[in-house]
């Protein structure tokens, strides 16, 4: 969570910074701020509120300033002025409210800082040093610029080390000093930091979206090391003074790939790319009709030697382990739990050498997650994730990676992140059957088979699109709402649910249809709407009782339904057809139907899609 920018080069910085703030925006909008410094000093703007305030704010306050610092060459001489580095944040808050004061930089003497992350012992640290007569925040992180300022004595690197030193929590800290103009100095815990050195100089960021725009070439900042940014250089080294070589990676997203192109909402983007971004996570995995994962490096032993697994993971990507579970249940007949990460560690997890863990997420920052993996490979288990974003912790904290190439995903919502990890799991549900004698080769090139469809069947969801905005208009003033089915229509609707609530404020729960009448019929009345899926052949005769009871309380119902099971369905209820797919399958066309739903409530309410209110794209803290 909160977005981090640091840069020094020869580019006008406070663009730099405030463009890479608008793409790190999804990781936390509530506050953002830059600092800019030059021979002159430092000076900082920040407000409560988004980038775009952000950019007022820089707009009045520079007005008719002769020398702004961080500005570009002049003409009239003021060009020894120009030092060309800064830093910037945009915020999640969590200590402090959301105010102007709390915004990040914060600036303690000589220090200037921004910080991702949450310092646990910030109260003890102010007690221990007396600091607290120069703080003017409620934040943790003013509490580590006045600590840094408190032992710098001239060297920025004694200074870090000395602080962090003294830490307890997560962090990612940038720092500028006054008197060390052009240099940025990074260090972190768990906080994502990555750094590159490219034409336009060097930079750092707490995720790649913000440096794609300018190079394909990253490394990430190793946990307790210091980075030093210079225009020219970037120098790393470990807390004893040692050097090291950063190690380069290569961004596998197109540089452009991060923006709207010409959609109002990254949302609706993200979920109109889907059919391509599928095809891009099988590709390199198909060969001769078959799943392969040789280019991907993960040996097979990893399938056959395991005797049950686990999913861990969050939110949306929960729910993809959800659907990973039947499968596995269903087809391999083999034991598979789905935890919730952040309950994982404290439920006495049954975790062994015997357990094949398959972490899933986008960011692959996510707090939870990374601490249930450390955990779970502590305990002799062998870690397999499901991962969009290269080089992320989590990629790194684990035996072998799979990445979904779903390119950049910028909406708080997620949508093709899901869909590629279901095509990741499906791949791998179809190796394991091949390895461990439950299907032949033929019947797994026919489950491939399949699976190729799913562009094509996604594609034609996405033609619907009017008729599902239709629908989604009729559900714009409900406060309450139930989606509800059986089996794999039940997970379907698990996610369609959290899609739907977290973008439009709508209360809706995913039911299985089965448990409704143990309690939640009762509150079924006129107003509350009722989304069915009816994906399953075997279950529908179950699943469309259900949807009678609940019609009969007076619920207006909308179907969700499989083209071939429709039948004359049309005459009593309001129905969505899906194109045809194996039932198991069908999850793939109902996903995007139902995330197009979310997507037109939300837009017709006049709703920010891509930045619901409280939330972030990335959770960095537990
Ligand atoms: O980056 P991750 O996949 O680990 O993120 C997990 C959840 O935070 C994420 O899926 C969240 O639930 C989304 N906002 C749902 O759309």
């Amino acid at each position: 969570m909160c977005g981090i920018i640091g840069y020094t080069g020869s580019e006008d910085v406070k663009e730099i910074l405030l463009d890479a703030l608008e793409l790190l925006e999804y990781r936390g909008y509530d506050s953002a701020g830059i600092a800019l410094s030059d021979r002159a000093g430092v000076r900082m703007f920040k407000c409560a509120g988004r980038v775009s305030d952000l950019r007022n704010v820089c707009r009045r306050e520079t007005s008719g300033t002769e020398t702004v610092p961080g500005e570009p060459a002049r003409s009239d001489g003021s060009a020894e002025r120009r030092v060309q580095c800064g830093i910037g944040h945009t915020r999640w808050a969590t200590h402090g409210g959301v105010s102007d004061a709390n915004a990040h930089p914060h600036q303690v003497g000589k220090v200037t800082l921004v910080h991702n992350g949450i310092i646990e012992n910030y109260r003890e640290l102010i007690e221990d040093y007396d600091l607290g007569g120069s703080l003017v925040s409620d934040t943790d992180t003013e509490v580590v610029a006045a600590l840094l300022n408190r032992f710098y004595e001239g060297n920025p690197q004694e200074a870090i080390r000395k602080t962090v030193s003294r830490l307890r929590g997560t962090f990612a800290l940038v720092v500028m000093f006054e008197d060390h103009c052009g240099a940025i100095y990074t260090t972190r815990n768990v906080s994502p930091v990555v750094a590159t050195l490219c034409e336009q100089g060097a930079m750092l960021a707490s995720d790649l979206t913000a440096l794609c725009r300018f190079t394909g070439r990253y490394f990430v900042v190793p946990e307790y090391h210091i980075l030093e940014l210079r225009e020219d250089a970037v120098r790393l080294t470990d807390f004893d003074g040692n050097e090291t070589e950063p190690e380069y990676f290569t961004v596998n997203w197109e540089l452009n790939s991060a923006g709207k192109n010409g959609y109002p909402f990254y949302m609706e983007k993200e979920i109109m790319e889907q059919p391509q971004a599928i095809a891009d996570t099988m590709e390199e995995r198909v060969r001769g009709g078959l799943p392969d994962f040789s280019a991907d490096g993960v040996p097979d032993t990893l399938f056959t030697d395991c005797e049950r697994i686990c999913v861990i993971a969050c939110g949306t990507a929960r729910h993809a382990g959800l659907v990973a579970q039947a499968l596995v249940k269903s087809i391999l007949h083999m034991h598979i739990e789905v935890e919730m990460a952040s309950e994982f560690m404290y439920s006495d997890p049954v975790i062994d050498e015997k357990t094949l863990v398959l972490a899933v997420s986008q960011s692959g920052e996510t707090i939870d997650t990374l601490e249930a993996v450390k955990y779970a490979r502590r305990r002799g288990a062998k870690c397999l994730s499901i991962i969009n974003v290269r080089g992320s912790s989590i990629a790194r904290e684990s035996d072998y990676v799979l990445y979904t190439n779903a390119g950049p995903e910028i909406a708080v919502a997620s949508t093709k992140a899901y869909t590629t990890q279901l095509v990741i799991f499906y791949l791998i549900v179809a190796r394991m059957a091949l390895l461990r004698g439950v299907f032949t080769t033929e019947e797994t090139q026919s489950y491939i088979r399949e699976l190729q469809r799913t562009p094509d069947t996604i594609k034609e969801v996405l033609g619907k699109r009017r008729d599902i905005h239709v629908v989604a208009g009729k559900l714009l003033a409900a406060k309450d709402l139930f989606m509800v089915g059986r089996g794999l229509d039940y997970s379907i609707l698990l996610e369609g649910s959290l899609k739907l609530k977290e973008v439009s404020y709508i209360h809706s729960e995913a039911y299985a249809s089965g448990e409704l009448k143990h309690g939640p019929i009762a509150l079924i009345t006129q107003d509350t709407p009722v989304v069915a899926a009816v994906t399953q052949e075997k279950l529908m005769s179950k699943e469309l009782s259900n949807i009678r009871e609940v019609r009969s309380r007076g619920a207006d119902v909308v179907i969700f339904i499989k083209e071939s099971i429709a039948g004359n369905l049309a005459e009593e209820y309001e129905l969505i057809t899906l194109p045809d797919m194996r039932d198991e399958f069908m999850v793939m066309p109902a996903s995007a139907a139902l995330q197009l739903l979310a997507y037109y409530v939300s837009s017709d309410k006049g709703f920010d899609v891509d930045k619901p209110r409280n939330l972030a794209k990335v959770v960095t803290v537990e």
